[in-house]
């Protein structure tokens, strides 16, 4: 099969990493990609909503199956362009269509739609410049801290939490007065959980998942979990108190109730889903839907997939996912990022990155990379995810750590405490 990821970070690179094992890969090509990915196939120079280019790219180079990495073009619509499109509507797109991609596209339809099918999740209003007074009079009926949410897309940067009533109201009016443009045109105000963030992921093909294995992510720049929060820095799987008990109720209450909920609103949705969870005194609840998977979870997910993952993919898009085997590796994987000094504030891109080829016992996935006159050298807040195996998250880190430092560029920073919590 000639197979085209679509996506440049981290999370492209592991699945790059783990598409390419597969033996029924003939060729695999990464747009945009970045210098890591290079490795696991061909880098095309396209953006991911260029979908004019992209269309070109599979009809001229006889691709197969296109796979998704980000949310963006999901949201924009890429599975619908494909279908809608005679001489590509043959081509399966792993990833979900227009309407599915809403479940991350809009937190009002995402929390609508657990309403509906008896999700659990936290209380809520949605409210515009129309009813502002309504939210605030719902903030008046919530406790301290109080979480608001753009509706849409706005990079992970559309949620706030405030420690205080006042503060609450008047981000409230912030946010509907253009905070984040139009995305904020729509705000969600929550009910706040207190409890471990989980990160569970299926592949479905409609009707029929596969439950991955679930990872935790750290989101803060600081060690502790302080500071400004960022992209990720750092992942563990497995989760111990996602033991057999919690994952059947996050089965039975929120996977298979989405799925099915999914399929009763007529909705296409072949790809991954991503649940993000909070264990709320021993019950999952759903914070967020991604209709992706998540960054850097995946970059410790897919070390732990022993199955052909590409297999995987033509059961989603058959529509048989039921007849396929998904094998898990019973070792622990982790991922600590490698980023750049000052993010997720302003950072220098373009310091030459020396050492990779030392690390043997790990795993190198490029995040934020490119290639300048034949060196590698960095391109984004986060730079590099070092990913390892170990018999427990000890071993598994002690690995990621070490390497870690055998990975050199100009104002490298990373947390050395990731997993500390569990
Ligand atoms: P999101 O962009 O929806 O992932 O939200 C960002 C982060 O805000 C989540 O990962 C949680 O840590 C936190 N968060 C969101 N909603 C809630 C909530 N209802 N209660 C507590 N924390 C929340
Ligand atoms: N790790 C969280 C995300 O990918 O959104």
């Amino acid at each position: 099969m000639r197979i085209l990821l679509i996506g440049s970070g981290g999370r492209e690179h592991a699945l790059a990493w783990k598409i390419a094992q597969s033996p029924k890969v003939e060729q695999l090509y990464i747009a945009p990609g970045n210098a890591g990915t290079a490795n696991a196939g061909i880098n095309v120079n396209i953006k991911v909503n260029e979908f004019d280019k992209i269309r070109e790219f599979v009809v001229s180079n006889h691709i197969d199956m296109v796979v998704v990495g980000p949310e963006d073009p999901l949201v924009n619509g890429i599975y619908d362009y494909f279908k809608n499109d005679a001489e590509l509507s043959g081509i399966p797109v792993i990833g979900p269509s227009k309407a599915g991609a809403v479940l991350e596209g809009s937190k009002e339809f995402a929390k609508g739609f657990m309403q509906r099918h008896n999700i659990p999740t936290a209380r809520y209003k949605s409210i515009t410049a129309d009813n502002i007074e309504e939210g605030m009079a719902f903030l008046e009926t919530l406790e301290a801290p109080y979480v608001l949410k753009a509706d849409g897309l706005c990079a992970g940067k559309g949620v706030l939490i405030l420690p205080t009533l006042e503060e609450a109201k008047k981000e409230l009016k912030e946010m509907l007065g253009g905070m984040f443009g139009n995305a904020s045109a729509k705000v969600v105000i929550e009910e706040f959980l207190s409890g471990i963030e989980c990160s569970v992921f299926v592949l479905t093909d409609g009707k029929n998942y596969k439950i991955l294995p679930e990872a935790k992510d750290y989101k803060r720049i600081g060690e502790g979990d302080k500071g400004l929060n960022t992209g990720g820095m750092g992942s563990v799987s497995p989760v111990p108190f996602a033991d057999k008990e919690w994952m059947q109720k996050v089965e039975d209450r929120i996977i298979r109730p989405t799925v099915e909920g999914l399929a009763a609103e007529n909705i296409d949705y072949k790809g991954f889903i991503f649940f993000g969870l909070i264990n709320v005194k021993g019950n999952p609840m759903v914070i967020e839907y991604n209709v992706r998977m998540g960054d850097p979870e995946t970059e410790s997910v897919m070390l732990r997939i022993k199955s052909d993952l590409v297999d995987l993919f033509e059961g989603v898009a058959a529509g048989n996912l039921n007849e396929k085997e998904l094998v898990i590796d019973e070792r622990a994987a982790v991922c600590v990022m490698l980023v750049s000094g000052g993010y997720p504030e302003a950072y220098e891109k373009g310091y030459a990155i020396s050492g990779i080829e030392e690390v043997a016992d790990s795993i190198v996935f490029h995040a934020g990379t490119a290639l300048k006159d034949n060196q590698v050298v960095t391109n984004g807040g986060r730079v590099i995810a070092v990913s390892s195996y170990g018999n427990n998250k000890e071993e598994a880190l002690a690995l990621s750590f070490k390497n870690a430092q055998k990975i050199q560029f100009e104002k490298k920073y990373f947390r050395s405490d990731i997993g500390f919590d569990l």
